[in-house]
């Protein structure tokens, strides 16, 4: 497994990005989209997101396994002036082929260095209520600032509770067990 920033994405890379989103929501995770998902429509929004990146307006990391991508995680840093030393976390998803190995652990890590290499030492995320990631983010040693309920829907029209977080690395990124 290979975890890499990457400053530009091919259009084979957009198409392997594609195919964990599309995984991701056809297995019911509340990331943006709804039932039913095309793979054109998850290839539509790497497509934006490789603009974006060769702009410098986010930063992307890319997991890699002996089937291709796996996983990503990105920053946002196209934020407002008064909030030069921040970025949102956003888009962690991990195929389901690759899931409960430690790879959302790695990514996380990996966001977080990546952060401090972007200059940006606050972070601010938000996940499902109760959910994988949510633990994930906790165990992680990220700040719970608190739930909004029914902020979002799942892929199938359930309405789903969001919890936000954050991180200041200022305080120390996270270091593996
Ligand atoms: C949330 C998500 C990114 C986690 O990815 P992951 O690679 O499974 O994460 P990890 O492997 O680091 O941790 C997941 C679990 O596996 C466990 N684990 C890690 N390595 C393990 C191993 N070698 N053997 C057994 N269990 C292991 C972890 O302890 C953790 O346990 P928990 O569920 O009890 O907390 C993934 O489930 C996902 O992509 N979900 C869909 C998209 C989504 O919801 N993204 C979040 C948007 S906010």
């Amino acid at each position: 497994m290979e975890i890499s920033r990457h400053h530009r994405l091919t259009s084979s890379e957009i198409h392997g990005l594609a195919e964990v989103l599309f995984d991701c929501v056809r297995g019911g995770a509340s990331v943006g989209f709804m039932a039913p998902f095309a793979l054109e429509q998850a290839e539509s929004f790497f497509a934006k997101v490789a603009s974006d990146v060769e702009a410098g307006r986010r930063a992307i990391l890319v997991a890699k396994d002996g089937q291709g991508i796996c996983g990503t995680v990105q920053l946002i840093l196209d934020l407002p002036d008064n909030q030069p030393h921040r970025a949102d976390l956003v888009k962690m998803l991990v195929h389901s082929r690759a899931r409960r190995r430690g790879l959302g652990e790695a990514l996380m890590r990996g966001a977080e260095n990546l952060a401090l290499d972007c200059r940006r030492t606050l972070l601010v995320l938000d996940a499902v209520t109760g959910g994988d990631a949510a633990r994930l983010y906790a165990r992680l040693g990220w700040t719970r600032v608190g739930d909004v309920p029914g902020f979002a829907l799942y892929p199938d029209g359930r309405f789903c509770g969001t919890t936000y977080f954050y991180k200041d690395l200022a305080q120390g990124v996270s270091t593996p067990e």
